[in-house]
């Protein structure tokens, strides 16, 4: 089978660290299912990979990808990307698909006979492929972590990540007022027309102090995350695109009584739910692009440009 691979990883130049070509395809496991690939879509958990930051539970080719959407057992699927505990347990924090030595940019993938959810019939397989990883974490930091209700005002920053655009969909269908940070002036108006109400250079003052911070980006914007919540209000992290060391003015953190809380992907509950969710409410994720599998290494350096607006996705079969 096809597969995009990594066998020497490569700190300095990650992109070309990916190989693509032909590995043996591997034997179901009993209890698992297969999954014939549509498309996959890249993370930044594949550029740590690229350049060995990651586990690797074997020395031979390490398959790449945590998202994609197929074809099991005859039924549209997209695939939940998470494995179960050793105990059996679906958890957020346990080990991602890849990093077991299973991962999704092949065109035939084995997974848990549980993990795999009906594709909404209304996306197309690129689009399903963007849920898995930054729809997951979005939805989990906005639902589980910030509590998020109707008339609430949450600051996404960053507005062009894949959980970043995921966040502005999610919270504008939740009935929230969005606002966004972006240094790209495109960028702020592509998050304008997913329904941010106000899209905001990088650091700027926003119109109200918010109830609830995404924050993705870390180093960069954490102070202005600190300085944009009300008293009383939250931010949710999940990752640190531009540094994970930032800078915390405790005063703010106690005076306004700000809640921080650390989010890591999603339970199997609620990848079910965030479909259903997507499903209501005919939500479709931001692609930035597709790119066939041999060229999925433009991928990976558009991801390390910053330059992408939503999914960066591969077209598999
Ligand atoms: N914990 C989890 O389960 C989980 C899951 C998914 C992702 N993550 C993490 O979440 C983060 C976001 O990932 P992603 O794939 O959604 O997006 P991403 O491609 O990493 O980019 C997010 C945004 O970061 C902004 N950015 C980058 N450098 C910046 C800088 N120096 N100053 C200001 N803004 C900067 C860019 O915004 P503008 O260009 O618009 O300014 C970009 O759109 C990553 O660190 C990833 O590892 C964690």
């Amino acid at each position: 089978m096809k597969a995009a691979f990594v066998t020497e990883p490569d700190a300095t130049d990650p992109a070309a660290a990916i190989r693509v070509g032909e590995l043996d395809t591997p034997d179901t496991p009993d209890g698992w299912v297969r999954v014939d690939v549509r498309a996959g879509a890249l993370n930044m958990h594949d550029l740590w990979t690229l350049r060995g930051a990651t586990r690797r539970p074997h020395p031979g080719p390490h398959v790449l990808g945590s998202d994609a959407a197929g074809v099991a057992e005859g039924r549209d699927v997209v695939v939940y990307p998470v494995l179960p505990t050793a105990d059996g347990r679906a958890v957020p924090h346990a080990t991602l698909l890849p990093d077991a030595g299973h991962g999704v940019l092949a065109e035939h993938i084995d997974v848990p006979a549980g993990h795999v959810v009906a594709r909404p019939a209304h996306l197309d397989w690129a689009e399903a492929a963007s849920l898995p990883t930054a729809w997951l974490t979005a939805y989990r930091m906005l639902f589980a972590k910030a509590a998020l209700a109707p008339g609430q005002v949450v600051l996404v920053q960053g507005a062009g990540g894949g959980v970043a655009t995921a966040a502005v969909s999610l919270a504008v269908a939740a009935g929230a007022t969005v606002f966004v940070t972006s240094r790209s002036a495109r960028k702020r108006e592509r998050a304008l027309a997913l329904g941010a109400a106000a899209a905001l250079d990088t650091g700027a003052r926003t119109p109200q102090p918010v109830d609830v911070v995404i924050e993705t980006v870390g180093a960069a914007t954490f102070e202005h995350s600190t300085r944009s919540t009300r008293v009383g209000g939250t931010i949710v992290v999940c990752g640190g695109t531009s540094g994970f060391t930032a800078n915390l003015d405790l005063t703010r953190l106690f005076a306004r009584e700000i809640t921080v809380h650390g989010s890591t992907m999603g339970s199997l509950e609620e990848f079910r739910a965030l479909l259903e969710f997507v499903t209501e409410h005919r939500l479709r994720p931001a692609v930035d692009s597709t790119v066939d599998l041999a060229d999925v290494s433009t991928q990976a350096a558009r991801m390390l440009a910053g330059t992408a607006f939503g999914k960066l996705c591969v077209r598999v079969a």
